[in-house]
């Protein structure tokens, strides 16, 4: 399926000079956004999936019907405060400012195979914070999977060595 025909750029958004994708036209059609989550689950069905980790908040959207449609549970990534018990933290560098991001230390059991999922690869900045967290807690990252990647901005240099899954690239 042609995605990108579903995806609105939106330049200077949220800052000057950044075009942002907005992917919501692509969850708000029910045949783009099946069969988009059915592309990543066929990718995730060989691998063994135990457990789907996505970041907030866009992560959630891709990660949850993966992990439904697999059978597996989710776990989120939320910034700093979201989350109520005990956790890790990771501070990083995203296009547009910095962030702290969170798991419950409780989510991930060591050897745990984890598919880590969201909207967008950018800088990869939120995915290498989202895999480190994962493998700190001792789960093994056997996939990543997005919807977009934005080539020009070089996030797969930060997945060397991971099995990575992208439904379109700018
Ligand atoms: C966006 C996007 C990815 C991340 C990609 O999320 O949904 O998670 O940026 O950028 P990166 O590869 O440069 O890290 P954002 O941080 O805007 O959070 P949100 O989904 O909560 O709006």
């Amino acid at each position: 399926m042609d995605y990108k025909q579903y995806i609105e750029i939106v330049e200077d958004y949220p800052k000057e000079g950044i075009s942002f994708k907005d992917i919501t036209p692509l969850m708000n059609n029910g045949e783009a956004f099946k069969s988009a989550i059915d592309e990543i689950v066929q990718f995730a069905k060989e691998k063994k999936i135990d457990l789907v980790v996505g970041p907030e908040a866009r992560g959630f959207i891709i990660g949850c019907p993966v992990s439904y449609a697999l059978g597996v549970g989710f776990a989120p990534v939320r910034k700093e405060g979201k989350l109520p018990r005990e956790v890790i933290k990771v501070d990083y560098g995203l296009e547009y400012g910095r962030n702290v991001l969170t798991i419950h230390k409780d989510a991930i059991k060591p050897g745990q195979r984890v598919l880590v999922t969201d909207d967008l690869l950018a800088t990869g900045g939120t995915i290498e914070a989202t895999i480190k967290l994962v493998e700190e807690l001792g789960g093994i990252v056997v996939g990543c999977a997005f919807l977009v990647e934005l080539s020009y901005l070089d996030g797969m240099d930060k997945l060397k060595g991971y099995d990575v899954l992208t439904l379109m690239s700018y």
